[in-house]
């Protein structure tokens, strides 16, 4: 008796659609709205566009530092509602709504945020490449701990890479300012 056959299914699909065309689909902008540093902008913005790419290149907001885009330095670390984000890895869309804070946006009418004063007055700063993102991820810090210890410090802002100072005037500003910001001799 001969062996039984396989029976195989097979799947129509009507009107398929090409591959170079679906590749090539455009896919409309979305219309988002982000308060960054308080002032309030409606965007259009395409499906793959990142928040960093938004904010440097739509808003001209180029103190969010542009560094390996993977992820890994930390550089482009913005505030979103308050907390520390990877602008790199964050779609613009995923924010729509949402309160961005930069490093264009930590100064006030009344002059430097404490932690840019004790950057500048123990030179924490050499390139200042990445000074824009240990001052946000500090300020995260302070807000959430006013009298982080040296240790918390070093580790909130590991994630940050400075490839100049050796992070030791980083922490000590960190400190200097929490110190300032509490009142603290
Ligand atoms: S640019 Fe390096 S983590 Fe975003
Ligand atoms: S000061 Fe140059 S990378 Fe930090």
């Amino acid at each position: 008796m001969p062996p039984a056959r396989r029976r195989r299914s097979v799947f129509i699909i009507a009107n398929p659609v090409p591959v170079s065309e679906r590749q090539h689909a455009p896919v409309s902008p979305a219309l988002i709205e982000l308060v960054v540093n308080g002032q309030r902008h409606w965007l259009a913005a395409a499906p793959e566009r990142t928040l960093l790419e938004i904010l440097r290149e739509d808003l001209a907001l180029t103190g969010t530092k542009h560094g390996c885009e993977l992820g890994e330095c930390g550089l482009c670390t913005v505030l979103v509602q308050g907390q520390p984000r990877l602008a790199c890895l964050t779609l613009a869309v995923e924010v729509d709504g949402e309160a961005v804070t930069t490093v264009e946006g930590l100064a006030s009418a009344h002059g430097l945020h404490p932690l840019q004063r004790a950057f500048l007055h123990l030179s924490a700063a050499q390139c200042g490449y990445c000074t824009p993102a240990m001052l946000l991820t500090a300020k995260a810090l302070l807000d959430a701990n006013p009298a982080p210890s040296r240790e918390e410090t070093r580790q909130a802002l590991a994630g940050t890479l400075c490839r100049c100072t050796g992070y030791g005037r980083i922490v000590e500003a960190v400190q200097r300012a929490a110190a300032d910001l509490t009142g603290r001799p």
